[in-house]
């Protein structure tokens, strides 16, 4: 296991050509610059639509296609989590790389509510899934094929307090796209690894995992996070 607090541009020049079985990450969606601001509820806690400053900074998917390529086995598989804005980027850049390009879509069977009902909520998000001829996948039966998956946001005792991340993922979902992509002993590589989500699915199924975080608190929690479920 390698878990690293820096910029994953900088550290994943330094990973060596075909030595990851599955990328599985959840970058910055860049839709903090759309944010309303959150919203104050009577007695209740806000509706938080504020993101972090780390969604702010662009994220271009061009300067990550390289060393994607370079590091994943030609039997790897890639999951990146994304929303609307960013889909055509990573398809404009990862598509003509890769033989596949497919999207994947998580529907939240408890999204953020609407309190005006004045739109749709936003109950679904999207992940580019990626591979070459050779991948592996470990599907058992059709219905475990679909392109689909429901399941809740990260919640209760899941949920980290403290630090609070707001987009924490949920295991379940993890675990689900980590059992179909990769096997026991194989190595799983999150860039943008916030508090430590896929490092925790990764050992509870017994993966390798290596996870970067710029944020140092974000990147403390991870690691205390993943070193516990190992312990466990
Ligand atoms: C959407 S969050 C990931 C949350 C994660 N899936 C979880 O369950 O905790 C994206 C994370 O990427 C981090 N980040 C942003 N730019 C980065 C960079 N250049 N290198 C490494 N981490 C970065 C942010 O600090 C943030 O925690």
């Amino acid at each position: 296991m390698n878990l690293v607090n820096i910029d994953c541009l900088e550290y994943i020049k330094t990973l060596p050509d075909q030595s990851i079985d599955l990328i599985l990450t959840d970058p910055p969606y860049n839709i903090a610059q759309y944010s309303t601001g959150n919203i104050p509820l009577p007695g209740r806690s806000a509706v938080n639509n504020d993101l972090g400053e780390w969604d702010l900074k662009e994220i271009n998917p061009f300067d990550f296609v390289d060393d994607f390529k370079r590091i994943l086995k030609p039997d790897g598989n890639i999951f990146i989590f994304t929303s609307y804005n960013l889909i055509g980027k990573w398809h404009e850049a990862f598509d003509p790389e890769f033989d596949t390009f497919q999207y994947f879509i998580w529907h939240k069977t408890n999204p953020m509510p609407k309190i005006f009902k004045n739109g749709f909520l936003n109950s679904c998000e999207m992940i580019v899934c990626l591979w070459n001829k050779k991948h592996k996948w470990n599907f058992s039966k059709q219905n475990e094929m679909h392109n689909y998956f429901e399941c809740p946001i990260c919640m209760g005792k899941e949920r980290l307090k403290n630090p609070k991340h707001p987009s924490q993922k949920p295991l379940k979902l993890l675990r689900h796209l980590m059992t179909i992509g990769s096997n026991e002993g194989d190595t799983v590589f999150d860039p943008f690894m916030g508090v430590g989500s896929t490092g925790v699915a990764a050992k509870e199924l017994n993966r390798n995992f290596i996870g970067c975080e710029i944020d140092p608190i974000f990147f403390e929690a991870a690691e205390k996070r993943i070193r516990e479920t190992e312990i466990k």
